[in-house]
């Protein structure tokens, strides 16, 4: 079996999130975005309770990944992780974020999801501050911030949530990715990697751009 392991820290990585992509052509558009480099792949999971939107479960995961070799970061924007999460690690995803809003004892089920085979980080809605981590933080392997409400894709960078990358930057040092999910473009992208985001989750940007790979491509120069 491949070992997909999450990038290690220090270098940036494009992780488009497939919610902008074509859903009736799932594997062409993965292989798309493998032609163009990428090491991952964002999976934006949604239960219509905890979002008011509803997108892929564990069985649409599982066909996936047996067309992609890519590392697969899975979202999950759900009121009940803990009940869900064991059949999307069955599925193949790599990596498990859950929202901190959703989760009293964040430290016990980040050993939990170590303990099934993938690394695990959480993840602060907008008007969530960087206190109600803090303590779980050095847990994790990737911490996510979002920069929209959760939900939709394509919706507008919110400038304020944003900053509050570079004070989580600040408590995790650089051993550990902060990604930064919502309104993420060439233009968004010089202010997130500023704050020192490591982990660029971008929907519409790519997928709603004819081709791809140029998409990834000039949110690649806008790092430097
Ligand atoms: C929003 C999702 C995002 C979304 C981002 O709830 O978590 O991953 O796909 O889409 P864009 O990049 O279009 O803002
Ligand atoms: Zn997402």
């Amino acid at each position: 079996m491949i070992k997909r392991r999450l990038p290690k820290p220090g270098t940036i990585e494009v992780n488009p999130s497939i919610l902008a992509a074509d859903f009736a052509q799932l594997a062409d558009e993965l292989a798309v975005v493998e032609q163009a480099g990428v090491k991952m792949v964002h999976l934006d999971i949604m239960d219509g309770h905890f979002v008011p939107n509803i997108t892929i479960g564990p069985p649409v995961v599982e066909k996936l990944r047996k067309h992609s070799n890519l590392f697969f970061d899975a979202h999950l924007m759900i009121t009940d992780p803990r009940k869900y999460a064991p059949a999307f690690v069955k599925a193949g995803v790599n990596h498990i974020t859950f929202h901190i809003e959703v989760e009293k004892k964040p430290a016990e089920f980040i050993r939990i999801l170590h303990s099934m085979g993938v690394t695990a980080g959480v993840c602060l809605n907008p008007e969530t501050p960087v206190r109600a981590i803090k303590k779980v933080a050095p847990l994790c392997d990737m911490i996510l911030v979002m920069t929209v409400h959760p939900g939709f894709g394509g919706q507008k960078f919110i400038a304020s949530a944003a900053k509050k990358i570079r004070t989580i930057r600040n408590i995790v040092g650089p051993k550990i990715r902060v990604e930064v999910d919502g309104g993420i473009d060439a233009k968004t992208t010089p202010i997130v990697v500023g704050y020192g985001a490591d982990t660029l989750v971008a929907g519409r940007a790519i997928f709603g751009e004819k081709n791809r790979i140029a998409a990834i491509n000039a949110i690649r120069r806008a790092c430097k």
